[in-house]
């Protein structure tokens, strides 16, 4: 979702405990080891030299190599010390303020699946002016385009290493609003370029935008030209929207806390909203994270009768911009107040079986998930990483009770198991890290500072209050989490925080960045490199800053990866491709002036691990995000999501006629056919 110059409801923390802050730990262990603009384990020869000099030998006999043996002894003994070839082949490229997707040289990228375009059989083609109906929104791919994934088709199944078909599965995350002059609120695009169109207000409107919500199942084919192609009647191709009927599985269904009005039974939702990154799992399904819900609950009653849990989850006093409220019950959260607790959890979709049914997962916590990213314990047991996307809030996870069977029934993997969320210590970790910390158990009856508090009366409720439980434990306190991404080698597990506006000179504590604009990169290694440890150590892979505007004594100049040829604010998507590189979306201010002089649209960056060197990879137009990683088995077609360009009213990309700016899924190969960023 935007970060442009409104403020989130992201932005405004919910969180009224008195933990500790991350930043304050990141202090504590910063003046421990008695650094903070040179740190992140880089050696001085390159922080000296600049990034370049220091990874492009390629080899461990490489110059660059030899340098940093010969400055710093502490850090080659750390994690970083293994030798490793040149990940980035690329030529990092400038920023730009242009309306259009640009690539390195040797590369190209094209526009596929824009918003509206017809998937389901029997879909209207889209038609820019607003016109279509509820049930066309239906059919046709929603807004918003943002988590992404490409499942290999191998015959009618999932599986294999088919780079030249497979099942497009993606979420859409929100439908873009503004603001009236009246400050009412107004659809910005869906109902047309008019927004005062959204006047009368009716449930048909309400429905096109619950349509335009959720995920869409897209059966892609590469054709004889290299292009990609919606696969037309494809039985696959699916649309899951706010409507669709899914089953709460897990401790919490059934629980009187999802029972509804509608719903005596606490088992049966209707829809999936706020689908912001996503996962996906070793068994071929689909993980939809379901993230600002709490934007799509308000009232019509005249006054504010939150309770503390609906205010501790962020709910609208009274209205929402999206109205639903106004002409459905359900999202009235007076006439229905269980409701929201039916949203909020990550969702498991089966993307082979057209015919089922989407499962939440409630074992994995009710959190503002961004992402999910999972690994798996050498036991077999399934980890599952998660992000709470609000300023101050945690980073959660999740371990199986069962083991992943290849080829067995994981069905029920994610239905039951241990939730954990993260703390942070500063305590004197091994070379190469910052600190320590330790995954704290969100378990009713064996946690007792929960099992004594009269809130959590079961584990349900711990799951259904997860952020209750987890300020009673004594979580860290981050900058907004954003995506998850695990090393595909060695587990290491990287974090984005985007930023946090909402600090302030004085009520930061020690922290050495009052009012965190540009945000940062956290990573941890579990401890003995087990993912179901409780304990791990931590890093900070790069404090995003603008060297154009501060200098580098300064620390909102970022770390010494971030250069003025780089720079960047507040990093978001986050993945990595099979082979290690490190893939960083951003999500901020666009602006281009003042703090974000000479960092242009959002934009996609490459980083590699080993020499934590960044260099931007792809630029996106005009007030857009850049949203979304998923690969073709081989790593040579990659998928991404441009995500609300023209927000701020200054775009008309894709389709670049005068008409609606579109969300759309961009395609990127290497002229050369080969692996994408090498
Ligand atoms: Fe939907 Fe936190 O981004
Ligand atoms: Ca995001
Ligand atoms: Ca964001």
């Amino acid at each position: 979702m935007s970060n442009h110059d409104l403020i989130d409801s992201e932005d405004i923390p919910c969180n009224l405990t008195q933990n500790t802050h991350f930043q304050e730990i990141v202090e504590q262990a910063q003046k421990r080891r008695g650094f903070i603009k040179k740190g992140l384990g880089l050696s001085a020869a390159m922080f000296l030299a600049g990034p370049l000099a220091a990874c492009s030998g390629g080899t461990d006999t490489g110059s660059g190599k030899k340098e940093q043996d010969g400055k710093d002894k502490e850090d080659d003994k750390g994690k970083d010390k293994e030798p490793t070839a040149a990940l980035l082949g690329f030529e990092g490229i400038k920023f730009s303020t242009a309306d259009s997707v640009v690539v390195p040289a040797g590369y190209t990228a094209s526009v596929m699946a824009p918003w509206g375009t017809p998937l389901v059989s029997g879909a209207p083609a889209w038609r820019g002016d607003g016109s279509e109906s509820a049930a066309d929104q239906a059919k046709q791919v929603g807004e918003n385009h943002d988590g992404i994934h490409f499942f290999p088709l191998d015959g009618e199944k999932g599986g294999g290493s088919n780079n030249e078909e497979g099942l497009l599965v993606m979420n859409h995350e929100y439908c873009t609003t503004t603001k009236l002059a009246d400050k009412s609120p107004a659809y910005q695009f869906l109902f047309g370029a008019d927004a005062s169109n959204t006047n009368p207000w009716s449930e048909e409107k309400a429905h096109k935008a619950m349509n335009a919500h959720g995920v869409s199942v897209m059966h892609i084919k590469r054709n004889a030209q290299g292009k990609w192609d919606i696969v037309k009647d494809s039985k696959f191709n699916r649309r899951i929207t706010a409507q669709t009927e899914m089953e709460l599985t897990g401790p919490v269904a059934g629980d009187v806390l999802v029972r509804t009005n509608a719903d005596p039974s606490g088992r049966q939702v209707f829809g999936t909203i706020n689908n912001c990154g996503n996962g996906w799992t070793p068994w071929g399904t689909y993980l939809t994270c379901e993230e600002n819900f709490n934007n799509y609950f308000g009232t019509k009653a005249d006054d504010d009768q939150r309770t503390a849990e609906q205010k501790r989850y962020g709910l609208s006093a009274k209205g929402t911009s999206y109205r639903w409220e106004e002409v459905i019950d359900r999202f009235d959260y007076v006439k229905e107040p269980n409701e929201s607790n039916r949203f909020g959890w990550i969702v498991e979709i089966d993307p082979f079986n057209p015919d089922s049914m989407p499962k939440k997962r409630t074992a994995l916590g009710r959190i503002k998930h961004e992402n999910a990213a999972y690994r798996l314990a050498e036991d077999g047991r399934i980890v599952v990483y998660s992000g709470d996307d609000q300023a101050n809030d945690y980073i959660y996870k999740f371990v199986s009770d069962g083991k992943f069977v290849q080829g067995g029934d994981n069905s029920k993997l994610l239905d039951s198991g241990k939730l954990y969320v993260a703390k942070f210590n500063n305590d004197k970790a091994s070379e190469g890290f910052l600190g320590k910390g330790e995954w704290l158990l969100l378990d009713r009856d064996a946690n007792p500072l929960l099992a004594a508090d009269p809130r959590f009366v079961n584990q349900a409720s711990v799951l259904v209050y997860t952020r209750l439980a987890a300020d009673v434990v004594g979580a860290t306190k981050m900058d907004r989490p954003e995506w998850v991404a695990v090393h595909p080698t060695n587990g290491d597990v990287y974090v984005t925080l985007t930023n946090n506006s909402s600090r302030t000179e004085g009520d930061e504590g020690p922290n050495p960045r009052p009012q965190n604009r540009y945000g940062q990169i956290v990573s941890w290694r579990e401890t003995g490199g087990d993912a179901t440890a409780t304990t791990f150590e931590w890093d900070l892979f790069v404090l995003a800053g603008n060297p154009n505007v501060y200098g580098k004594d300064d620390p909102r100049s970022g770390s010494s990866n971030i250069t003025k040829e780089n720079t960047f604010n507040s990093p978001d998507g986050l993945g990595f491709d099979k082979f290690g590189r490190l893939w960083i979306q951003s999500d901020g201010a666009y602006s281009n002036t003042g703090d974000y002089e000479g960092q242009g649209n959002n934009q996609m960056l490459c980083a590699d691990p080993n020499t934590k060197e960044i260099r931007r990879f792809l630029v996106g137009p005009k007030s857009c995000e850049v949203t979304g990683i998923a690969f073709t088995p081989d790593s040579k077609t990659m998928f991404i999501n441009i995500q609300h360009p023209g927000e701020a009213g200054d775009s008309q990309w894709p389709d670049m006629n005068g008409g609606i700016p579109r969300s759309a899924t961009v395609v990127i190969t290497k002229n050369d056919g080969g692996v994408i960023g090498s």
